[in-house]
């Protein structure tokens, strides 16, 4: 797909490096015969989620369905058993460049797999790009990773920041909205997710009439409902997701806006929440690449799986870890297991078609999902489908040189 003299990297060199057997076998160290034992060798995957924080439950959730991914397939990818190798990267993006060289450098992983925030997968990008190795992303939605930053190796199975308040902004205009705000963290994935919603909703004639923002991870809410209160727009619109959802939810009732001014945002909201915020999201709508009922086969089997597996039900993120899971499966299935092929990988995983729980999706040119966004609405404990929102939405993937 890309032309790496323009990303910054020449091609053949980038194909050449990253893995130990890659290395080995560019230094002419591994005979056939040593490529055939290196094959056999465990697949050392690196996973770099946060497992501390306001975004724990998504980490975990997407190991579990990375893991799934993995079982159905016997505990091998590729042919090739799996050693997993796991860093807290805490949410915190002054830390990931440290923690994702300790996963190329120290860990020697064949496979990066990571991670959930935007600001993370920014310091991410840069040391992958530098080294080549394989990087799935799972679920941090910075577009800059399938735009500007777009590589070879770089791959998201999940979205892209601008995909699902792009097609939430139609939505909201067409509930006959006029004026709205928008509330979140403020870093990448807020403001990007507000920015294409601004987009969307303006261009309907509606009006982003104030954007609030409070630093990343703090969930002092009380002073924005506040002004919220004063403001009175039409509808809310609000990006947090984890632990703070749950608690942005229940203090939006506990203000008194519950039934007062709709409350909106891209599904990340109320995905993995419903079970603690009680009847606080009820009738909320959201929307977002997957979503409760989707009623066909292989979301059905994914779910009893995920369940029998877990005791717990699946959310989006889940999904997107499986989905990662499938993904590098593709890509490791088209070479035999052999890694050190990173080129006959990268072809297996762009001509991947994902059969995924959300629907069967591939990938652009800048390696992130075509995918159908969905509307829901929060009835009861589930996030349940009302129809489709946006039909294959392609992230733009501005200012990538594919
Ligand atoms: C992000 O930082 O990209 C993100 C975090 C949680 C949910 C969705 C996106």
């Amino acid at each position: 797909m890309h032309k790496n003299e323009k990303i910054g990297y020449d091609r053949r060199e980038f194909l050449k490096g990253g893995t130990a057997i890659a290395a080995a076998t560019a230094a002419g160290v591994l005979s056939p015969t040593g490529i055939a034992l290196a094959q056999q060798a465990k697949l050392r995957v690196g996973l770099m989620l946060p497992y501390t924080g306001t975004y724990t439950p998504l980490g975990v959730a997407i190991t579990n369905g990375f893991k799934l991914a993995v079982q159905e397939r016997g505990g091998k990818l590729g042919g090739r058993e799996i050693e997993y190798f796991v860093v807290d990267d805490e949410s915190n993006p002054a830390k990931a460049p440290e923690n994702t060289n300790k996963l190329i450098q120290r860990d020697k992983v064949d496979v990066v797999i990571g991670t959930v925030h935007s600001g993370v997968a920014l310091g991410m990008a840069k040391v992958v790009r530098e080294t080549g190795v394989i990087w799935i992303n799972p679920n941090a939605g910075a577009d800059e990773v399938t735009g500007p930053l777009c590589a070879p190796n770089i791959f998201r199975t999940s979205f892209s920041n601008w995909q699902n308040t792009y097609a939430l902004g139609k939505v909201v205009k067409q509930r006959g909205h006029k004026t709205a705000v928008f509330i979140t963290h403020k870093y990448a994935a807020g403001e990007q997710m507000m920015s294409s919603f601004k987009d969307a909703f303006e261009k309907e004639g509606g009006k982003l009439v104030k954007e609030l923002y409070l630093p990343f991870p703090q969930v002092e809410f009380q002073a924005l409902l506040t002004e919220i209160a004063s403001i009175k727009p039409d509808a809310v619109v609000a990006f947090f997701s984890g632990g703070a959802a749950v608690k942005f939810i229940k203090d939006y009732q506990a203000a008194g806006l519950k039934g007062k001014i709709p409350l909106y945002g891209p599904g990340f909201l109320t995905d993995g929440v419903l079970e603690e915020v009680g009847d606080a999201a009820e009738g909320m709508e959201t929307t977002l690449h997957y979503a409760d009922g989707l009623d066909t086969k292989k979301d059905k089997a994914f779910r009893l799986a995920y369940v029998k597996a877990y005791k717990l039900q699946p959310d989006v993120f889940a999904v997107q870890g499986y989905d990662a899971g499938q993904l590098l499966a593709a890509g490791l299935d088209a070479v035999k297991g052999n890694v050190g092929d990173k080129a006959g990988m990268i072809k297996g995983m762009e001509a991947a078609k994902i059969d995924s729980p959300r629907g069967a999706f591939t990938l652009s040119k800048a390696h992130n999902p075509v995918q159908d966004i969905y509307l829901r609405k929060v009835v009861g404990k589930q996030n349940k489908v009302m129809s489709v929102a946006a039909k294959a939405l392609a992230d733009p993937a501005r200012g990538c040189k594919a």
